[in-house]
């Protein structure tokens, strides 16, 4: 397929602004859906349906039988984040526009770009001799639950001899990566009440408690200036890289000097300094403020006590931490750190238990050698500082997950200007023009899928 005809389709599909968190967008993500969905059909696929009644169905999709071949799982999802603050979008998110060979539009990265290669991939020159499984969800933003609900009821749609996860970037651009962890996530709102009702601030002021002053000391309790987070416990189960691994990430094309200046844009960088930025980023835990909400922040000037204030929050996990145990620690924590005048509540929206991936399976060995026939680097080891709540799930049946992608580190995920490199457009239309540009991804997993790994194989 020419590469206009692939922009137009990819134009298509990230026009539709599927943002699940949203409920004003419920429609849109149904129209995702039934994107993936024809998709899906055109590829000639036995079973499509949709899985899950409530909110945003999972896409699942059954490719022809291939007897005798492998299974491959494949994994995606078509929601994006919101795109707010609109404004500083330098075209409308949901308008995709190619500037420079960039193609930017919120999903351009993540996800739907790189959902789009997968199943382009796929068709160009007729299907791989492999046994396709798909299963492309639109909660993936918001906590995955109808998926969780789904493979608890029916493991057995994870069964396969890999599972791979296209939602996952390169470490630079050049460089393509597998990951071995992904941190998890544990999402919150912490509400601080002082009074009734909000008070005059110069009848009460002085006197009276101002909830968002107390909000403002919880947080603050909670995670110290010097980057570490004060919940009792939080850090016990937390294991340091090896040496070896630590060794291995320094010889990554990765300056923290250039981080901060080229992708943070800040004037400086902030957390554990003792330990690397790369250390920080794949193998610490976190906790970040998203929000605060409360109180007159209405345009002018209002002279009150704020009665009630809400941050919402989110602590990333690493491995051999877990939501259950982490949302026991904030919630005392919380309690804990409250003065007695005020009442703190803590309600959790959504989470994921951190992944962690053995890369000693065959299936490994030839996403390296696919990359490196087409791009002339195979595969460097990394982790992942983001969550996919579904991993360990996918992984359940037994299948390695293969998380891997085709993003850059700067593709803006969840910020204003998303994009991605439009060169990933070529590997549909395979050919020498390829080479050297991003998506070989694509390459790579043809080589992939078509190679069959050779290791046998389940009746
Ligand atoms: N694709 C990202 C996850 C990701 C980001 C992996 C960067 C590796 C590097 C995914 O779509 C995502 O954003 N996940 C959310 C999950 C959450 C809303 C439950 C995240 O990490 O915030
Ligand atoms: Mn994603
Ligand atoms: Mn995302």
């Amino acid at each position: 397929m020419d590469r206009d005809r692939l922009l137009r389709e990819l134009n298509e599909f990230l026009r539709i602004p599927s943002v699940s968190t949203l409920p004003a967008h419920d429609d849109d993500c149904r129209a995702a859906a039934e994107w993936v969905a024809a998709e899906l059909r055109r590829l000639g696929c036995s079973e499509v349906e949709f899985l899950g009644s409530e909110k945003h169905p999972v896409v699942w999709g059954v490719g022809p039988n291939v007897p005798g071949a492998p299974t491959l799982l494949l994994y995606g999802h078509y929601d994006v984040q919101p795109p707010d603050p609109l404004h500083e979008w330098t075209t409308p998110p949901f308008e995709p526009a190619v500037r420079d060979g960039r193609l930017y539009a919120r999903g351009a990265a993540d996800d739907k770009g790189q959902v789009f290669c997968l199943l382009k991939a796929i068709a160009a020159g007729g299907p791989p001799p492999v046994n396709f499984r798909f299963l492309i969800e639109g909660e993936e933003e918001f906590g995955s639950k109808v998926l969780f609900d789904l493979l608890k009821r029916e493991p057995q749609r994870t069964k396969a001899d890999v599972a791979l996860v296209a939602d996952m970037s390169y470490v630079a651009p050049g460089w393509p990566a597998v990951y071995s962890t992904l941190r998890g996530l544990c999402y919150a709102e912490i509400t601080v009440r002082t009074a009734k009702s909000d008070l005059h601030s110069g009848e009460y002021g002085g006197a009276a408690p101002n909830a968002h002053e107390e909000l403002a000391r919880l947080l603050v309790r909670l995670k110290g200036e010097d980057g570490r987070v004060n919940i009792p416990g939080f850090y016990g189960p937390v294991k340091r890289p090896t040496k070896a691994e630590l060794a291995a990430w320094k010889k990554l094309p990765f300056k923290e000097k250039d981080f901060l200046a080229k992708r943070v844009q800040a004037k400086g960088l902030t957390g554990l300094k003792k330990y690397s930025v790369l250390e920080r980023l794949w193998a610490l835990p976190t906790f970040e403020i998203h929000g605060i909400t409360g109180g007159f922040t209405g345009q002018g000037a209002k002279t009150v006590i704020p009665a009630e204030a809400t941050a919402k929050v989110s602590l990333r996990l690493v491995p051999n931490q877990t939501l259950k145990k982490v949302q026991q620690q904030v919630a005392a924590a919380v309690k804990g750190f409250a003065p007695k005048h005020i009442t703190a509540t803590v309600k959790f929206l959504h989470g994921a238990d951190p992944a962690q991936i053995k890369l000693d399976h065959p299936s490994f060995k030839l996403l390296d050698r696919a990359f490196r026939d087409v791009t002339g680097r195979g595969t460097v080891p990394a982790r992942a500082g983001g969550s996919i709540p579904v991993v360990p799930a996918l992984g359940a049946g037994g299948a390695p997950v293969i998380l891997t992608g085709i993003g850059l580190p700067d593709d803006r995920l969840h910020a204003p200007d998303e994009k991605a490199s439009t060169s990933f457009l070529v590997a549909a239309d395979p050919g020498p023009a390829a080479r050297g540009h991003v998506p070989i991804f694509l390459l790579a997993l043809r080589n992939l899928l078509i190679s069959c790994w050779d290791r046998p194989r389940p009746p």
